[in-house]
């Protein structure tokens, strides 16, 4: 095989990977592939088998059954040459509370033998990246949420993985510093990383080139966010604003026509069949019937979070 086809091959590729605690299936037969040099967003609520696919991938867990090569190598037979090669931010994030900004980087750089050169110059680009400078001295357990995400993602990049594991890295951080992150991973990728992102948040779909949900441990939707959209999202949507939220969503939810309701951002989104004969305008009169005056109704495209909405109920 020629170098060129050998970057073809999927970062990595997993089939029937299976979990299971005492008579408890945590992962359930899954199947996928993440391309190389992409994000890829695993999408779950909590509970749902996240944090263990990843134990399984990065050879820390062993599964029941099924098969995951990892950057070529099977993960199972050979976890060793897997850990070399990849980062991991697990969901605790890492860090050591009580060592100082320098003292994490040191940490993590000796578990990976970096040379002291690389160290030098890998400990000056994480520092700016994570906008650390002049607080190399500082406690970690000193640092802002966002800092020390931050920090552990230079952590876990300190040896130049070629392919990141980030558990749920968004978690318990505020939208800016969310969004700010984001950015640091867009700039992984477009130096080559590849990228398994995990989230419960929905609207962090839209940061990833492809994306699996998983959901009771089996994946119900796999594809770009744009396929997902387009596969499975046979109904249509209304996005509802009124001051009287909480109200109105119980209304709808009771509403005859409607399918499904819930909170979406700031406004309510509620769910019809496709063949329905509601539009903006008469659904708008009749929450106005029912007290909602204020209600601005209008149709709108689903989103990622309408569609894994929409899939979840169809499980239940
Ligand atoms: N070591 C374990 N022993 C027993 N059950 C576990 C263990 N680890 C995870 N689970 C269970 O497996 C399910 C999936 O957990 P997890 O992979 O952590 O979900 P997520 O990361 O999506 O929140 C949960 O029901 C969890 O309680
Ligand atoms: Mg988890």
């Amino acid at each position: 095989m020629t170098d060129a086809t050998a970057h073809q091959e999927p970062a990595i590729s997993v089939r029937g990977l299976t979990k299971t605690f005492g008579d408890f299936t945590a992962v359930d037969g899954i199947d996928f592939d993440v391309p190389r040099g992409q994000i890829f967003g695993f999408l779950g609520p909590n509970g749902s088998g996240k944090t263990t696919t990843i134990r399984m991938l990065t050879g820390t867990l062993r599964p029941k059954s099924g098969r995951a090569d990892v950057l070529g190598e099977d993960v199972v037979r050979h976890p060793d040459r897997v850990q070399r090669r990849i980062g991991y931010m697990s969901q605790k994030f890492s860090l050591f509370e009580d060592m100082t900004v320098d003292e994490n980087l040191k940490f993590y750089a000796g578990v990976y033998d970096l040379p002291p050169e690389k160290f030098a110059s890998q400990r000056e680009y994480v520092l700016k990246m994570a906008d650390l400078v002049g607080r190399e001295n500082e406690l970690t357990r000193n640092l802002s949420v966002g800092w020390r995400q931050r920090l552990a993602l230079g952590a876990a990049t300190i040896h130049e993985p070629e392919l990141l594991f980030l558990d749920e890295p968004t978690s318990g951080v505020d939208p800016v510093a969310r969004r700010q992150f984001w950015d640091l991973l867009y700039d992984l990728a477009s130096r080559g990383v590849t990228l398994f992102v995990t989230t419960h948040y929905m609207d962090e779909a839209a940061h990833c080139n492809r994306l699996a949900f998983i959901y009771r441990g089996r994946i119900i939707a796999e594809g770009s966010p744009a396929e997902i959209r387009a596969d499975h999202m046979e109904q249509r949507i209304f996005d509802i604003t009124t001051r009287s939220t909480d109200p109105a969503l119980q209304w709808l939810e009771a509403a005859p026509g409607v399918d499904e309701a819930y909170l979406s951002g700031a406004s309510l989104h509620a769910v019809v069949p496709t063949g329905s004969p509601l539009t903006g305008a008469s659904l708008r009169a009749r929450l106005a019937e029912a007290g909602f005056a204020d209600a601005e109704v209008e149709e709108v495209d689903p989103t990622i979070e309408d569609v894994f909405v929409n899939l979840v109920s169809r499980q239940r």
